[in-house]
C-alpha cells in the first residue's frame, strides 16, 4: 500500500465533511490529554497538548525525565491512545482507528527508533530489517532482501549484515535500527533519545543520518537530552509536567549534511540506491 492510498483507506469519517475553512496540519494534535490509571488513582501525563508539525520538519522534543516526552511520541505513533483529544496525521483520525487498523497504519506510516535499539536478538541485522517489510507485505520477497541489504549498506553496515545485534557495537545497532525504521519507506521517523546510549562519535553519525532523512523529505521528530543536537533541529518543543512550555524555531537550524540523497521510490528499482548521495 502506498502512503497516498493510506489516507483514503483510513479516512473513516467520510460523511463528516471538513468545514470549508478547516485545515489539518500534517501532524495535528488537538487538546490531547493522557491519564494513566493506576491502583493509587490517575496520573495526568499529558495536559491539553495542541501541536502542529508540518511535513518535512525536523523537530526536537526536550524536557526532563518524566515530563511526558515518550508519552507524547506514543500518541503520534499510535503506540498508545489519548484519554481525550484528537490526532490527525495526513488527515487520518488516529484516535478513531481500531487496533488492527492502527497496526497497519503504524507499519506503513512511521519508523520508530528507540534509545536501546530494540533489535530482535536472535535475528541477524539483515533479518531485523526485512521483518517490517514482511509484516507489511512490502514489495516482493526477493526485493525485500535486496532493499534491506541496500539500506544496511547505506548506513555503513553492509559487511556486518549477517551478524547478530549482540556482536556489533551500540552505534552499529542504532544504525541498523535506522535501516529497519526505513524499511517500509515511512514518511515519518520518530526517535526517542536515539543517541542517549551512544558515545559522541556514534551519536554524531546517528544524528547525521536523521538529518539526511529530512533532506529526503521525511518528517523527523527526535526526543533528545542533548541541547547541542536540539539546536541543530529546525524547532524545539519543550515539555514540563505534561505541558508544552515553549515551542520555538532554532536560531540557525543546521542545513542537512552536504550529501543530499535521492528521493527513494516506494518500491525501489533494483539498481536504485535507497539513501544514495545525489549525483
Ligand atoms: N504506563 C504507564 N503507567 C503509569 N504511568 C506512566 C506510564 N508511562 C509513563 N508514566 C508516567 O508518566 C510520566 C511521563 O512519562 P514519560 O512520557 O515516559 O516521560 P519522559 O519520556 O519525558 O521521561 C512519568 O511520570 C511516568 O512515570
Ligand atoms: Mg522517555
Amino acid at each position: 500500500m502506498q502512503w497516498k492510498d493510506l489516507k483514503h483507506f483510513f479516512h473513516l469519517n467520510r460523511k463528516r465533511k471538513p468545514a470549508p475553512d478547516e485545515h489539518f496540519a500534517f501532524i495535528d494534535l488537538r487538546g490531547i490529554n493522557k491519564v494513566y490509571e493506576g491502583p493509587s488513582g490517575g496520573f495526568h501525563a499529558l495536559k491539553e497538548i495542541t501541536l502542529q508539525i508540518q511535513s518535512g520538519e525536523m523537530v526536537a522534543i526536550a524536557g526532563k525525565s518524566g515530563s511526558g516526552k515518550s508519552t507524547l511520541l506514543n500518541m503520534i505513533t499510535g503506540i498508545d491512545r489519548p484519554t481525550s483529544g484528537e490526532i490527525y496525521i495526513n488527515e487520518v483520525p488516529l484516535h478513531k482507528l481500531d487496533e488492527g487498523r492502527l497496526t497497519i497504519w503504524r507499519g506503513n506510516a512511521v519508523g520508530i527508533i528507540f534509545q536501546f535499539f530494540q533489535l530482535l536478538p536472535t535475528m541477524t541485522l539483515l533479518e531485523n530489517v526485512i521483518l517490517p517489510m514482511d509484516f507489511c507485505h512490502y514489495g516482493s520477497r526477493r526485493s525485500r532482501r535486496e532493499r534491506a541489504m541496500r539500506l544496511l549498506s547505506e548506513v555503513d553496515l553492509g559487511a556486518l549484515r549477517n551478524r547478530l545485534p549482540a556482536h556489533v557495537s551500540g552505534g552499529q545497532q542504532q544504525r541498523a535500527a535506522i535501516a529497519r525504521a526505513l524499511a517500509n519507506d515511512p514518511p515519518i521517523i520518530v526517535a526517542d533519545e536515539p543517541t542517549g546510549n551512544l558515545d559522541t562519535a556514534s551519536a554524531e553519525a546517528v544524528f547525521q543520518l536523521l538529518q539526511r532523512l529530512v533532506a529526503l523529505g521525511k518528517t523527523v521528530i527526535v526526543v533528545t537530552h542533548d541541547p547541542d543536537l536540539a539546536q541543530r533541529c529546525q524547532r524545539i518543543i519543550s515539555i514540563a509536567d505534561g505541558r508544552i512550555t515553549t515551542d520555538q524555531p532554532t536560531q540557525e537550524p543546521e542545513a542537512a549534511p552536504a550529501v543530499v540523497p535521492e528521493v527513494v521510490p516506494q518500491v525501489a528499482d533494483e539498481e536504485t540506491a535507497v539513501l544514495e548521495p545525489g549525483t
